[in-house]
C-alpha cells in the first residue's frame, strides 16, 4: 500500500465502529440513533461476520417459569464461578428488554403454533430461554436485518472492504483509527473484531477470527484479560480433508433429543450439560475406546427444525436421519479479550469494546450457551452510549 494511502483523512467522528458483526451493527445503530456521528469500519462486505455464522440464537428469561435470577444462576454456574456477578446480573436483566426492542424493530424470531416465541433448551441452561430465526440460522437473519438497518441510517458512513491496521493512539488515549485506506479521527473509538479461536487449527470459526481486536488494543496500550479461557464446542463435525471438517452443529439439536453415542453405540455423558463438561467427557471417551469416533445421533430431530444443519450433513454425505454423523471438539469461542468496565470501557481513554472480543468477565472460564448474542445487543449498547459521552 503507497504511504499516501494510509495517510489519507477520511474524517471525522464521535464514534469509530471496527467490525460489522451483531455487537459492532447494534453499536453504531445504538450511537446513531442518540444522535451520534459514527462510521463503521468492516473488512469484509457487511453483514458477513462471525455472528453471521452464529447457529446458536439468544438467550433471556422470557418464560413466565424463568426469571433473571434463575438465568443468572445457570451463566455462574457454567462460568465455574469465575464470572463478574455485576456483568451478569446486566445482562440477565436486561436480555428480555432487548428482545422486546428487536421484535418492536421488526426482527422476527421462531414462534410455536400458538404464535408466541419458541424456546430452545441448550446446555448448562436450567430452563427453555433461546429463541431462534431461521432455526438455525439466526446469526444470518439478525446481522442481515441489522445491515439493513445501518445502511439506511443517514448518521452512520460505512467503510467496507476496508482493514484497521492500528489505533491511532499517543499512548495515553485513542484518537481514532488508522486503515489502509485512509486515517479516521474519532473521539471515541469501539472494537467489535469477534473472536479467535480460528487460531486454532480445529475450530468452528470463520478464517478471520484471529483476534485482530486484542492485538490492536494491546498494540495501543490497553489491557487484555482472561486470554487463558477457550471453549471448545463439543460437537463440530469430523470429515478430515474435506472443506466442512470442524462445521458446526448447533447445541440446540441435542436440546431437541440428539444423543451422543461412542463406537459401541453406547450413550457417554449427559448431552446437555455445560458445554466444558460435554466436550471433556467425549475426549476422555474417545481415549478410553483407544480413539476412533464419538458420533451424533440426530435421527429422532425433525429436519424442518434445523434445514441448514441437515443440508450441511448432506452436502458432506451423510444420512443424518439413518446413520449417526462423527463429531470432535473445536474451538469455538473466546472468553478472554479486551479488558473493558461493564459500559465497554478499556483501560485506554477513548477505546471501547464490545462482543467476542472484549472481556466484561460476563462469560468466567465457560460461556453458557447463546449468551454471547445477547452480550453483543446489552454491553454493545452500553457501549456505544458511554463512547458518545467521550
Ligand atoms: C450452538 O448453536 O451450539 C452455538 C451457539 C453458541 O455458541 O452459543
Amino acid at each position: 500500500m503507497p504511504e499516501s494511502q494510509a495517510e489519507r483523512d477520511l474524517g471525522g467522528f464521535d464514534l469509530a465502529v471496527v467490525g460489522a458483526g451483531a455487537a459492532g451493527l447494534w453499536a453504531a445503530l445504538c450511537a446513531a440513533e442518540a444522535g451520534g456521528r459514527v462510521c463503521l469500519i468492516s473488512r469484509k462486505p457487511l453483514a458477513e461476520s462471525a455472528s453471521f455464522h452464529a447457529q446458536g440464537g439468544l438467550a433471556a428469561a422470557l418464560d413466565p417459569d424463568d426469571s433473571p435470577a434463575l438465568h443468572a444462576a445457570d451463566t455462574i454456574a457454567a462460568g465455574r464461578g469465575l464470572c463478574r456477578t455485576a456483568a451478569v446480573e446486566i445482562l440477565t436483566a436486561e436480555g428480555p428488554g432487548i428482545v422486546a426492542d428487536l421484535i418492536e424493530r421488526g426482527m422476527t424470531f421462531d414462534r410455536g403454533p400458538d404464535g408466541s416465541l419458541s424456546l430452545a433448551l441448550e446446555g448448562g441452561h436450567s430452563r427453555r430461554r433461546i429463541i431462534h430465526a431461521g432455526g438455525s440460522q439466526t446469526g444470518r437473519e439478525i446481522t442481515g436485518s441489522l445491515a439493513r438497518m445501518v445502511a439506511e441510517e443517514p448518521r452512520i458512513d460505512v467503510i467496507d472492504e476496508t482493514s484497521a491496521i492500528a489505533l491511532w493512539s499517543d499512548g495515553e488515549r485513542c484518537h481514532g483509527v488508522i486503515t489502509d485506506a485512509g486515517r479516521i479521527r474519532s473521539r471515541a473509538t469501539l472494537l467489535a473484531t469477534g473472536g479467535a479461536a480460528a487460531l486454532w487449527r480445529r475450530t468452528s470459526n470463520p478464517w478471520g477470527a484471529i483476534g485482530a481486536g486484542p492485538v490492536l488494543a494491546s498494540a495501543a496500550g490497553a489491557e487484555l484479560a482472561d486470554l487463558e479461557f477457550c471453549q471448545f464446542h463439543p460437537t463440530c463435525l469430523s470429515a478430515p480433508g474435506t472443506d466442512v471438517d470442524g462445521a458446526l452443529i448447533t447445541e440446540a439439536i441435542r436440546g431437541e433429543g440428539a444423543l451422543l453415542l461412542d463406537r459401541s453405540g453406547e450413550r457417554f455423558t449427559d448431552e446437555l450439560a455445560p458445554r466444558d463438561d460435554v466436550t471433556a467427557a467425549i475426549l476422555a471417551r474417545i481415549q478410553e475406546q483407544g480413539g476412533g469416533e464419538v458420533r451424533l445421533d440426530v435421527s429422532m430431530v425433525p429436519p424442518g427444525r434445523f434445514p441448514s444443519v441437515f443440508a450441511l450433513l448432506e452436502h458432506a454425505g451423510f444420512d443424518p436421519r439413518r446413520e449417526p454423523v462423527p463429531i470432535s471438539p473445536g474451538a469455538h469461542y473466546m472468553m478472554g479479550g479486551v479488558a473493558v468496565d461493564l459500559d465497554g470501557m478499556t483501560s485506554l481513554p477513548g477505546l471501547y469494546a464490545a462482543g467476542e472480543c472484549a472481556c466484561t468477565g460476563l462469560h468466567g472460564a465457560n460461556r453458557l450457551a447463546s449468551n454471547s448474542l445477547t452480550e453483543c445487543f446489552v454491553f454493545g449498547r452500553r457501549a456505544a452510549r458511554a463512547g458518545l459521552e467521550e
